[in-house]
């Protein structure tokens, strides 16, 4: 009978799966027979919390209704009661390099709620973690893992950071509030009209608490008359600051300013020029049920206005997230943008664009994601082609490129 509890089943699984990684003594010089029972002995510790749960679990004095004893029986042998983890030689494993410090807000806070509980829930290699981190599907209800997520929340003891669930997956154009760390590379095919290509290659960095540094270099390619050209564009440099957000009412606003550097050629029509000021407000709002809009709203001021005009533009995102797996898989994000600009000149018209795209992640950790979208000018379509768009985006500050598939 004891022998079919499914907890037990659940303990030896996971004692089973440990030695293979347990790290406590290599082979070779030392008795493989020594190894294995030093193997088998780290791994029972290792699952104890576990054990500990199952057998709270069971009705034993301590029960299991707050974040705090959750933790306390199945998370500090391993995440340390500071939530910092503990010493590796207690431990008894190599902690990976992106082991969580929880105090770490610069750590934490980029991670949604959903992250976690996919974690915890399924184990770590279920968003391309370490082994090392458990599953607690068996141990632990849903209610239990969204207390003690509540209770690792409190680690963090800023409250000013911007909480990951409002870092909405990225459009092809419209820029988000939340400061990313990420890589883009977007691209732009022209598939009517003059053949050409622009690419753009987007590092975007965090600093401090709420603020981004951003460099934009775009490449183009065209055909023009027959020949193909290929250079930069106007290189951008921006900065751009969190200026207010809750995870409560689901709103982040930003404000970025950036200069655009006349690195492109202007007779080649790759560049304006001059050197370009651009400012920006966008302001995000997430839903309950995941859908969300983005606006963004602003200027290019060029420096000689007789050669590059003044311009508004007004963008705004639409679109709804569905997490496969009950919301902890992969994430599909269909979207429509509604791109508006026009030149701050006598007789210039709005020129309005409709983009409708799917972004999905690729990598298991959610670091990688793809979009492709087709973008349709709507009004004054002369010299303005359909472009098929896409990106792939690289989160770095959730893993390397290799690392989380
Ligand atoms: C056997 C040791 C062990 C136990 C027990 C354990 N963890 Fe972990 N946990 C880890 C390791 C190791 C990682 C890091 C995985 C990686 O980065 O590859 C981790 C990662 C995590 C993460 C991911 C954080 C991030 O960076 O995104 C969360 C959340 C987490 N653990 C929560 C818990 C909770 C809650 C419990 C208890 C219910 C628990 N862990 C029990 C070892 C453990």
């Amino acid at each position: 009978m004891l022998e079919d509890s499914p907890v037990l089943r659940f303990a030896r699984a996971n004692i089973a799966g440990r030695s293979a990684w347990c790290p406590v003594l290599p082979p070779g010089k030392t008795s493989l027979k020594l190894y294995r029972i030093a193997v088998f002995l780290s791994s029972l510790l290792l699952s104890t919390p576990i054990w500990v749960l199952a057998q709270e679990q069971s009705g034993s004095a301590l029960r299991l209704d707050t974040g705090e004893r959750i933790f306390k029986a199945g998370c500090v042998s391993c995440h340390g009661s500071d939530g910092r983890g503990t010493p590796k030689t207690i431990a008894g494993f190599e902690p990976p390099d992106t082991f969580p410090d929880f105090t770490r807000c610069d750590q934490t806070t980029a991670e949604p709620d959903s992250s976690w509980k996919a974690i915890i829930t399924h184990g770590g290699p279920y968003r391309g973690f370490s082994q090392i981190m458990p599953s607690f599907s068996e141990a632990l209800t849903e209610e239990q893992i969204d207390k003690v997520i509540h209770y690792l929340r409190g680690f963090c003891k800023n409250p000013h950071w911007p909480r990951g669930e409002l870092n909405l997956p990225r459009a092809l154009v419209t820029e988000k509030a939340y400061p990313e760390n990420e890589v883009v590379i977007s691209n732009a095919v022209n598939a009517k009209g003059a053949p050409g290509v622009e690419s753009h290659v987007i590092h975007e960095q965090r600093f401090g608490v709420k603020n981004q540094l951003e460099v934009d270099v775009p490449v183009q390619f065209q055909d023009q008359n027959h020949i193909w050209y290929g250079g930069i564009g106007d290189v951008t440099l921006g900065l751009k600051r969190e200026i207010f957000s809750s995870l409560r009412t689901g709103s982040i606003f930003s404000l970025q300013g950036s200069v655009l550097l006349p690195s492109g050629s202007r007779t080649r029509g790759f560049g304006n020029g001059t050197t370009t000021f651009e400012t920006f407000a966008a302001f995000d709002q997430l839903f309950p049920t995941n859908t969300f809009i983005q606006f963004q709203t602003g200027a290019d001021l060029p420096r000689h206005t007789g050669i590059a005009p003044q311009s508004l533009f007004w963008n705004t995102a639409v679109g709804q997230s569905f997490g496969a797996d009950g919301g902890l898989g992969r994430l599909w994000s269909p979207m429509v943008e509604f791109l508006a600009g026009r030149d701050l000149q006598t007789g210039a018209k709005t020129n309005w664009d409709v983009l409708p795209q799917m972004q999905v992640t690729i990598s298991r950790r959610q670091h990688i994601r793809g979009d492709l979208g087709v973008r349709v000018p709507v009004n004054n379509t002369a010299g303005r082609p359909v472009q098929v768009m896409f990106y792939l985006l690289w989160d770095w500050g959730d893993g390397k490129l290799t690392e989380g598939w």
